[in-house]
């Protein structure tokens, strides 16, 4: 079985795309990828719904650019936007990007994206772990897409107040009911525009775990078992 650390630790968020489409074999896998996330009591709640037209991408990006817009402008006027973006010396780059977060762009780029799936849950078949499966096929299908060689985003923000979710639905043409379908994300997939080199930064592990009980952060010694082997690499019984 192969490791999968490094497609794991060298994915990050594509949010800049090429026009060119995602070839069909690709979109098959990501899907493929995405139906065998874990799911609780093997209920599998989630739906995908492949986008690829462009009217309604467009419809996406107008409706992320004017949920992030308004919570961004209300960061600007706080003053945390500009804190945020404080290190960026030159004035004018950094009036620039301060312009793109504001005015909604920043979320707008379903628009560019070839490839947008939206992920939903059914509420209707019972389970009453939606939005943990539904994540856990996100991840996925990020994964998968990293593998192959596209980038893609997670995006929330657009379906987070349940207005807006109600016009993402009203979009994709998904029954309206609150009680049948809940809509978590999308994910936004495509070939890279931007060449960011690193992923973005994670905290280290050891501000992360504790060992045995909350707080104990010195990792246990390895017993003598497993750090010696006799005569020969490998060979872990006493002759
Ligand atoms: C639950 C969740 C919601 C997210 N929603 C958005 C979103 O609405 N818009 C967006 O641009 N990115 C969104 N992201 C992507 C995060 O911003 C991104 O994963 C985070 O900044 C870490 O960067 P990385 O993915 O490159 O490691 C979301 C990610 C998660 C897990």
């Amino acid at each position: 079985m192969g490791d999968i650390l490094e497609v794991i630790s060298s994915r990050k968020s594509i949010r800049r795309f090429k026009t060119d489409p995602v070839p069909e074999q690709m979109i098959y896998k990501i899907l493929e990828a995405a139906r065998w996330a874990p799911t609780g009591e093997n209920y599998q709640p989630w739906r995908f719904i492949v986008v690829r037209n462009q009217e309604a991408r467009n419809r996406i990006a107008d409706l992320a650019k004017v949920g992030s817009g308004s919570r961004m402008t209300a960061w600007y006027c706080l003053g945390h936007m500009q804190e945020r973006f404080e290190k960026i010396e030159d004035p004018v780059k950094r009036a620039e990007v301060l312009r793109f977060m504001y005015s909604g762009e920043v979320s707008a780029f379903a628009r560019v994206a070839p490839l947008v799936i939206a992920v939903l849950g059914s509420l209707r078949i019972g389970s009453v772990d939606v939005p943990y499966d539904l994540s856990a096929a996100i991840e996925n299908i990020l994964l998968e897409a990293h593998s192959l060689g596209l980038g893609g985003c997670w995006v929330h923000g657009p379906v987070a107040s349940s207005r807006d979710a109600v016009k993402f639905k009203k979009i994709l043409n998904i029954p309206l009911e609150m009680s049948a379908y809940k809509v978590i994300a999308y994910v936004a997939i495509g070939w890279a525009l931007e060449q960011r080199r690193h992923p973005r930064p994670k905290l280290p592990l050891e501000e992360l775990v504790y060992w045995e009980e909350y707080g104990k952060t010195t990792r246990p010694k390895l017993p003598l078992d497993d750090l010696v082997y006799y005569e020969k690499y490998g060979e872990k019984e006493k002759r």
